[in-house]
């Protein structure tokens, strides 16, 4: 149980003890970490809400629940304001969960008691497209969750939904038999595929014969010709070759890669069933969901509001040419990973672009009423330096192969700076785990919903809330294990440490939070509250550092600071780990 856990519990007997047969059970008493130290380190406003509820003195309350807590092991507790309740953690107790972390491998983390089966579709670039810098956002947040997801006991299946069967094949494949350099193909498939794309893009705005024949050879493709078919099967393959080289630089890992494509021959009977069942309709030759009332028509995804008044925004499920849409894909794709899976969560990391879209495709699934744990998992642009969309200085986005590159070449010149005399191979491996590290931290450090701004010397910044300074600190804690010829992984001691400086009590307070910061992570997929909370403790390992010597002091002391500095390096590798970023003993 984490200490916030414990304390709830207390509060939640003592109220029980207190009111009896009175106490509303509709609000489920907690407490919450308290906003600043000079409240404690835990706070409830219990007394003000029940007093409300009774009709009695807030103050008074809060006294008799004191009284019905009495002298708590854990903490002290005193009365503040108008009636709130402050818990102060007793460094005994800080000690005490620090020495059962020691022997814990999940570090206090305590697995789901309702483990589900998450489905986490992320990154899901489009084929012979450019896969942006905004799908660095998806790629990213999305292997976080996975990670987090899986650490907390849930099945999780990762799916890279690719985008593989638009239209954008119809130039792919004209420029395939008219204009393709194969060598170039087979060295870099993803930037060839994307250049025919473009160069018969072009073409086709000068030359309507062009744009004539790439229609004609989509036609042809999906009416199942075999050569089309064929050179579509190779753009696919070659480019999950690439893409599966960037995605192993990232240690990033897909379970399975079922693309657009894969659902072609369920998009049929799915429209003909959404019409048996009086959902769509027909609509100017197109079959539509419109909105069913359910919702207000502020809340409904199949309105908008114009000159005060609500119009409809049909979903098209079925285009009057008999075409399919990505509306289609996504209703069938869900109901593979519910029915083939057995999906209890489908969580969709995609750009907030794609917010009505996945309204609509929720709110058809409560009209067919299938339920479960769908969310949007939404995220802003990022921006460059001069708050644009982040482009390259010839205005084309950034590939985020590029972008791999060059924060690995600008993270090999911080380690050399830092360090010059480190084997080159050691430098190699380090400015690989600093220059991805720092990419990685920059998107996660962000709330996932504001737009940020792509700063490639304040992301490989050693101070500040970046990847690099977290991973600094970690090589000092590993220091000093090197000098004691001991490793933070085994070290064990008899009994709990004793904390007596300020520093050495902060450093306690936030290693034990790690329980508690883990598992709320996923309540709102929010992996910013973690990288948040590394940086709080790294800063708060440096003070202590600095104010308590380590390998200089001595007896039980020397020993209590080791477990501090032990635990703060299984935290950080642990808890850097989850966001995906590895962290070197040296640099
Ligand atoms: N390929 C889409 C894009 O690049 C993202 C797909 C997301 N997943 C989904 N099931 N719709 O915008």
């Amino acid at each position: 149980m984490t200490i916030k856990e414990t304390l709830s519990q207390h509060l939640q007997t003592a109220l029980k003890n207190l009111l009896g047969d009175n106490l509303s059970c509709a609000c489920k008493i907690n407490v919450e970490i308290a906003q600043d130290l000079r409240y404690g380190d835990y706070q409830s406003n219990a007394a003000m809400v029940l007093a409300r509820q009774l009709k009695k003195n807030p103050r008074a309350l809060a006294e008799d629940i004191l009284q019905g807590l009495g002298e708590l092991p854990e903490a002290e507790t005193e009365i503040a304001g108008p009636g709130f309740i402050n818990f102060r953690v007793r460094p005994s107790f800080f000690a005490q969960t620090l020495f059962s972390m020691l022997g814990d491998p999940r570090l206090g983390v305590v697995a789901t008691s309702n483990p589900k089966t998450i489905i986490i579709d992320f990154s899901a670039p489009n084929v012979a497209k450019p896969m942006h810098v905004g799908h660095i956002r998806s790629t990213i947040i999305g292997d976080t969750l996975a990670r987090i997801a899986r650490f907390m006991g849930n099945k999780v299946i990762t799916d890279n939904h690719i985008g593989d069967w638009g239209t954008q094949f119809g130039m792919i494949l004209w420029g395939w038999k008219n204009k393709l350099n194969p060598e170039l193909l087979q060295k870099d498939p993803i930037a060839t595929l994307l250049e025919v794309y473009k160069n018969v893009n072009t073409l086709c705005k000068e030359q309507p014969s062009v744009l004539k024949e790439c229609k004609d050879e989509l036609v042809k493709l999906q009416s199942g010709d075999s050569e089309n078919l064929e050179i579509w099967k190779q753009c696919i393959q070659l480019t999950k070759v690439g893409l599966e080289k960037i995605y192993k630089r990232l240690d990033i890992h897909f379970d399975y890669w079922l693309g657009e494509s894969f659902y072609n021959d369920a998009l049929s009977p799915l429209v003909q069933n959404l019409m048996e069942r009086g959902i769509a309709r027909e609509s100017d030759g197109a079959i539509c969901v419109f909105s069913d009332g359910f919702h207000d028509p502020q809340q409904d995804p199949f309105l908008v509001s114009k000159n005060g008044q609500w119009l409809p925004v049909p979903a098209i499920i079925r285009k009057a040419d008999g075409g399919f849409l990505y509306a289609t894909t996504d209703l069938a794709t869900l109901d593979y990973r519910i029915n083939h899976f057995h999906a209890d969560a489908i969580w969709y990391v995609v750009g907030a672009a794609q917010d009505k879209h996945f309204k609509q495709i929720f709110d058809i699934e409560r009209m067919r009423g299938v339920t479960g744990d769908f969310r949007h998992v939404a995220f802003g642009s990022i921006l460059g330096k001069d708050r644009r969309p982040f482009k390259t200085r010839d205005g084309e986005t950034v590939s985020l192969q590029d972008v791999i590159d060059e924060a690995i070449e600008r993270a090999s010149r911080v380690v050399h700076e830092k360090n010059p005399t480190l084997p080159e191979e050691e430098k190699k491996n380090i400015a690989q785990a600093v220059g991805i590290g720092a990419i990685k931290f920059a998107e996660l450090s962000q709330n996932r919903l504001s737009d940020y701004i792509f700063d490639w010397d304040k992301m490989l910044a050693l101070t500040g809330d970046t990847a690099p300074y977290l991973q600094n600190s970690f090589v000092r804690v590993c220091s000093i294990f090197r000098k004691t010829n001991t490793d933070f992984e085994s070290i064990q001691s008899e009994k709990a440490p004793i904390l007596k400086h300020e520093s050495e009590i902060q450093l306690a307070r936030l290693l034990v939070r790690f329980a508690e910061v883990v598992p709320a992570i996923l309540d709102d997929c929010r992996p910013n509250l973690l990288a948040a909370y590394l940086y709080d403790l790294a800063r708060s390992f440096h003070s202590f550092y600095e104010a308590c010597p380590v390998l200089r002091s001595e007896g039980f002391e020397r020993e209590s600071r080791l477990i501090l500095c032990a635990l703060t390096a299984r935290v950080l590798k642990k808890g850097m780990g989850l966001l995906g970023i590895t962290l070197p003993e040296r640099m």
